[in-house]
């Protein structure tokens, strides 16, 4: 569910016309829904309201400062994967929110900054990350909690590029390891052993590999406690899919009826880190079209989002639904399945004007003929847009704007010329 809807054939954000937006901020645009943003928080809350989990928001799908003060606000911790994320969750979140930290190589600064700010858990990766941590702790005197991060090795799941739990991947310790390498700091001074983690990958569109997970998860906990390490943390980590195409996402009750029970099992603390779950479908990307044209039998929309506004498609082949903001009576107002065929449609390219031909938002699409100045909903734009967008091609990075009902905010002014040179160092002037 999320709060993007037409009315008499005009897309709406909340109460507020997208058209409007566009005409008052430019394109390209991201425009988020405090609502959707909450509904999505909720949901999960309410799914594991058993548990009183902790849910820490990964911050690495949408950073933006009043994106996260408003998950904090709503309760939330934080996900960061770098020192610069966990500014960005101290900056916005309320100052006890809880932060985990993730990540495959967390330099000795990072780590002392995490220190310094009272971070709830490290997310371990490897052994040689266990012991730098240490390492860090003991030059400051304090004790540091860790969670030891799993691969527990299940099936793929996702995009190759996303899969985080299949044999071979970089990120945690392998299931067969976990153990040996915990044996090593029983006793640590500064090591406090106190929790299990893992993220499966992402987006999972099945409940499946989490149960799969959170049973194995239980195994290693009754080790771990074996071992003399008090481990009262579980964390499953983030990874719920969303609709991205039509309703082919699960509800969070689903994945909490496969994790709960390891929880109860345990008695463990639950975590969870969802980024995209919250804020994916919170979020489009509206832009404008420059120019259409036909070549080489085909024909092109071009449009003024590019890869560098959202680069997913470029990446991982994703598919993101498109769809004028201000459709016409040739087409439906708002197609059930954008992948049939749609009547008053015919199949474009929808393209942005980076130089590069892997620059597209959509391929062979069904759209309406469209002219120059209309308007496009790229759909779905919430996570992993803004937070993965660039400056190439010396392309000033998108405004977002914040809707909360009937009213707008600015949360992140368009860049400027001036912004794409300020850390440059003019020096042969
Ligand atoms: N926790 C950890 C340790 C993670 O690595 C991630 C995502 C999350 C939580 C949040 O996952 P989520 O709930 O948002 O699925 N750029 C890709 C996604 C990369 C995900 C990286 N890790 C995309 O656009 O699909």
């Amino acid at each position: 569910m999320d709060h993007f809807a037409y009315r008499n054939r005009s897309l709406y954000c909340d109460d507020v016309p997208v058209a409007e937006l566009a005409a008052h901020y430019g394109t390209p645009l991201y425009v988020y829904s405090e609502a959707t943003l909450v509904h999505h928080l909720k949901q999960i809350q309410d799914a594991f309201a058993e548990a009183k989990p902790i849910i820490c928001y990964s911050i690495k799908a949408n950073g933006n400062l009043s994106i996260a003060r408003l998950m904090g606000q709503h309760g939330a911790g934080f996900d960061v994967t770098s020192g610069g994320e966990f500014y960005r969750a101290m900056k916005a979140g309320p100052s006890d929110a809880k932060i985990v930290f993730a990540g495959v190589g967390k330099s000795d600064a990072e780590i002392q900054f995490a220190l310094e700010n009272k971070v709830y858990l490290f997310d371990v990766e490897s052994e040689q990350e266990l012991h730098a941590i240490g390492a860090v702790a003991e030059k400051m005197g304090v004790v540091a909690n860790v969670a030891l991060r799993v691969n527990p090795d299940l099936p793929p799941k996702t995009h190759v590029k996303t899969d985080t739990s299949v044999k071979g991947v970089k990120f945690g310790l392998d299931i067969e390891t976990v153990l040996d390498v915990a044996k090593g700091v029983v006793g640590h001074k500064n090591l406090c052993v106190a929790g299990l983690h893992m993220h499966l990958g992402s987006p999972i569109l099945s409940a499946e590999p989490y149960k799969q997970g959170a049973e194995k998860g239980v195994k290693l906990i009754t080790e771990l406690r074996k071992q003399g390490h008090n481990v009262t943390v579980l964390n499953m980590g983030g990874g719920f899919g969303i609709h991205y195409r039509k309703q082919e996402a699960l509800h969070a009750s689903a994945f909490a009826k496969e994790i709960l029970p390891a929880v109860k099992e345990t008695g463990c603390q639950l975590v969870l880190e969802p980024g995209r779950f919250i804020v994916g479908n919170a979020g489009i990307l509206v832009s404008r079209v420059v120019f259409t044209k036909e070549t080489g039998g085909k024909r092109y929309v071009i449009q003024d989002a590019a890869m560098n506004d959202l680069i997913r498609p470029t990446l991982y082949d994703s598919f993101h639904r498109i769809w004028p903001v201000t459709p016409k009576d040739t087409v439906p107002e708002q197609p059930a399945d954008y992948e049939a065929d749609i009547p008053g449609t015919i199949k474009q390219d929808v393209v942005g004007p980076v130089c590069e031909s892997g620059d597209f938002l959509a391929k062979a699409r069904n759209l309406p003929e469209l002219h120059r100045g209309e308007l496009l909903a790229v759909f779905s734009a919430g996570a992993y847009g803004m937070a993965m967008a660039s400056n190439y091609n010396a392309r000033c990075r998108a405004a977002e704007v914040l809707v909360t009902g009937g009213t707008h905010r600015l949360i992140r002014r368009r860049e400027t010329y001036t912004d794409l040179v300020a850390a440059e160092v003019d020096c042969l002037k």
